[in-house]
């Protein structure tokens, strides 16, 4: 009887650590993962009515007063703030201060969750959906001392939809 729940045991350890294994090298996308948490959590001050990332380039001051940050409703708009043309700004608003020159979080990256370990949590999701050496705060452009993302950096970057 002990001996059968002891195999018993051993074996649920062996499934749980094998369905952990395959969720964590399972790809996130854009669909299943990302856009569920976007809603959620960002789509208040980046939904469809605010502006898209032209508009907002053209009258930021105006928006910012607004609450109004780029729209982010649409895979198409979020890339736009993910590789091109602000290439990196969601990374630098996003990260938790471990890539930021000053170790600062981004000032977004409280809006990803309520406690700590459900921002990091996110955190992580979206770095993975953004994809192995992807994460990169670096402009298109360089600026001060920071060089502008070179080909290699946008190679990693995944973003699978
Ligand atoms: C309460 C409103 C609000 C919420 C919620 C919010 N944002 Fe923002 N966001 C703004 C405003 C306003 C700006 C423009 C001012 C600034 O740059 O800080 C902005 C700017 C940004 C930028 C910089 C865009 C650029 O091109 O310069 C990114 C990236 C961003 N937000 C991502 C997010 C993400 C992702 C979420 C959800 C996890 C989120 N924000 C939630 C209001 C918000």
């Amino acid at each position: 009887m002990k001996k059968n729940c002891m195999h018993n045991l051993a074996y649920t350890s062996f499934a749980l650590a094998l369905s952990l294994a395959s969720a964590g090298a399972m790809a996130q996308t854009y669909r299943v993962n990302v856009q569920p948490l976007i809603k959620a959590q960002c789509a208040d001050c980046h939904g469809a009515l605010a502006p898209t990332l032209a508009e907002f380039k053209l009258a930021e001051e105006k928006y910012k007063k607004e609450k109004l940050g780029p729209r982010t409703d649409t895979y198409e708009n979020l890339l736009q703030i993910v590789v091109y043309p602000d290439s990196g700004a969601f990374m630098r608003r996003m990260d938790d201060g471990s890539n930021t020159g000053d170790k600062k979080p981004g000032n977004m990256y409280k809006y990803l969750g309520d406690t700590d370990s459900e921002r990091q949590a996110n955190l992580t999701m979206l770095k993975a959906w953004v994809g192995e050496g992807g994460w990169n705060l670096n402009r298109w452009g360089a600026r001060g001392d920071v060089a502008g993302i070179t080909k290699e950096q946008m190679d990693k970057v995944k973003v699978k939809y």
